[in-house]
Formats: structure tokens, C-alpha cells, sequence
């Protein structure tokens, strides 16, 4: 049975592959507690899923997400947001999901939407998408990771002149950053693009694809060092699938692998 959301909406549009589409336009999708929830849900829902490999995270083309909902967000106290840990529940996206998450990103994606993005695994925009963390406008400061993982994408200069000026940045300018892997020129070739390539993971063993996301994100943490030797001792640990043998087999047959996912 299918769950019925109201800020969101689910679909399966092609084989392995999960989307999760902003849905409360009204608000510019607006990450609202309750939408969060949902959120949460549907990736969870999608982590158990056996026929899911991979997922697409998107908003519509005017806008990913236009950030924490501000009127949400107006009357909060200090003991009332560190007692109930705002925000916190939005790092189950990047805990819960081992499997891959591409964000399509068009139109606006400010504050915890430019953050929400940048918590995807892989980040496609359009060209004219419109990113900024404009928190300090708001006499506030990123909270969703922000200052940390724009840090991380495009070094600290720039992330300061960002998160201190608040001005926004475009979808070009993303890709030129390495904040986007790739850029397109309609929100019809963004889509598309974030689908094949969704599609094209989960046509890999998932084995390998758990283990490849696992180690590319052990760099965001560990020391090169640590990170070197987590990635080698997993490297190690794929000579125990059937995966592995049925890949490299393949190869000297010169076929197509039929992955046992094991
Ligand atoms: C609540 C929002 C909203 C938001 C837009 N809306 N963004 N509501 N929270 N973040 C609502 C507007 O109030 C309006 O509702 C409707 O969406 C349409 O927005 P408009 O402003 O009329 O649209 P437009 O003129 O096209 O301007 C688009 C915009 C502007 C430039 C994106 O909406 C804007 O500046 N939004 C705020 C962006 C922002 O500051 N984001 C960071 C939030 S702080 P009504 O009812 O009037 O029609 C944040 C903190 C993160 O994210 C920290 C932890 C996660």
C-alpha cells in the first residue's frame, strides 16, 4: 500500500529508481517540521524498499526548496529549539539512506534548501537555479550543515563571502564550483539527466554501490590516512561478494555481469 503524504509526493519512475518530489508550492517548498517528517518517511520507506537502488530528491522548477520555514522558525526560543534539537532530524538523510541520492535542483534552493542539497550524494541544477545560504538577512546563520559543507565544496573564502554576504549564487556558477557535478539547460534536461543517472546505479550491484558511497563520504570525515585505510579494508571486504567474482568474470567473457546483489 501506497502512503498518502501532503508535502511530498513518491513515485517510481523507472526501474530501481525512487523519486521524492517537494510538493507545498505554495510556500516555495518551504521545509516546514511537518515536511520534514514526511521526508523522513519516504526515505526510510525507500532504504527498506528491495526494488529501490537509487533516488531522486527534487522540488519543481521554480523552486527545490526556498529554506526552513521562516514563520515556523519566528517565535522559537533558544531552550525550546536546543531541548527539542531543531533541525537535528534533518541529518536522518544522510544517516538512514545508504543507497545513492541525486538531487535536481531548479529554481530556488536558499538556506536549508541550498543545504538539503548539498547533503545529496550527487547534485545536478539547471543553469539559472538560484543557490545562496541568506540566513544572516534573517539575523541567523546556516543550520542545516551549511557553513560545513559549503565549506567543504568550494574552500573557505568563498563560503565566507557567501555566508556572510548571503548573496545567492547561480546554477552555473554551482558547477563551475564543484558544488553541481553537472548543469543543464532546462528543467525537462535536468530531470532527465537525474533519472538516467539514477538508473544507470541501480543497474550495479548494490553491494558495490553501498560500499563506493560509504568510502567516498568516509572523506568528508576522516584524515587522509584513516580515509585511505577505511577505503582499502573495504576494497578488501568486496573480495568476499559474489559480486566481485560475477563482475570480473564477466569481463573475461566479454557479457553483460548479472548481479546477484550478494
Ligand atoms: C516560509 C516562505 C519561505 C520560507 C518563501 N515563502 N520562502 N515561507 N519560509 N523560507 C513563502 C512566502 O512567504 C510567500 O507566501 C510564498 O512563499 C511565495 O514567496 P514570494 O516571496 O512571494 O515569492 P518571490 O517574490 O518569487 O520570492 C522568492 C524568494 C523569497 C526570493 C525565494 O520567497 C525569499 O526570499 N524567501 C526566503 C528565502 C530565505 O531567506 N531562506 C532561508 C530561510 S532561513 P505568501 O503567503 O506571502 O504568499 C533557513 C535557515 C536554515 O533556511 C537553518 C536550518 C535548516
Amino acid at each position: 500500500a501506497r502512503r498518502s503524504y501532503e508535502f511530498i509526493e513518491v513515485s517510481e519512475p523507472r526501474p530501481g529508481v525512487g523519486q521524492i518530489t517537494l510538493n507545498r508550492p505554495k510556500a516555495l517548498n518551504a521545509l516546514s517540521s511537518p515536511l520534514i517528517s514526511e521526508l523522513n518517511t519516504a526515505l526510510r520507506t525507500f532504504q527498506a524498499s528491495p526494488t529501490i537502488a537509487a533516488v531522486v530528491l527534487t522540488g519543481s522548477e521554480r523552486a527545490f526548496a526556498a529554506g526552513a520555514d521562516i514563520k515556523e522558525m519566528a517565535p522559537l526560543t533558544f531552550s525550546g529549539a536546543y531541548t527539542n534539537s531543531f533541525i537535528e532530524s534533518w541529518s536522518e538523510l544522510t544517516t538512514t539512506l545508504k543507497k545513492p541520492l541525486v538531487a535536481a535542483v531548479s529554481g530556488h534552493a536558499l538556506g536549508g534548501g541550498c543545504e538539503l542539497a548539498l547533503m545529496a550524494d550527487v547534485l545536478y541544477c539547471t543553469a539559472t537555479a538560484n543557490f545562496g545560504q541568506p540566513e544572516i538577512k534573517l539575523g541567523t546563520i546556516p543550520g542545516a550543515g551549511g557553513s560545513q559543507r559549503l565549506t567543504r565544496a568550494v574552500g573557505k573564502s568563498k563560503a565566507m563571502e557567501l555566508i556572510l554576504t548571503g548573496k545567492s549564487f547561480s546554477g552555473e556558477e554551482a558547477e563551475r564550483w564543484g558544488v553541481a557535478a553537472r548543469v543543464f539547460p532546462s528543467y525537462e534536461a535536468l530531470m532527465e539527466g537525474a533519472l538516467a543517472t539514477a538508473e544507470t546505479i541501480a543497474g550495479y550491484s548494490k553491494v558495490a554501490v553501498q560500499a563506493a558511497k560509504e568510502v567516498v563520504n568516509k572523506s568528508q570525515d576522516l584524515p587522509l590516512r584513516d580515509g585511505v585505510e577505511y577505503e582499502r579494508r573495504l576494497f578488501h571486504a568486496l573480495f568476499g561478494s559474489q559480486d566481485q567474482k560475477i563482475g570480473m568474470k564477466a569481463f573475461a567473457e566479454k557479457k553483460k555481469a548479472e548481479w546477484s546483489h550478494e
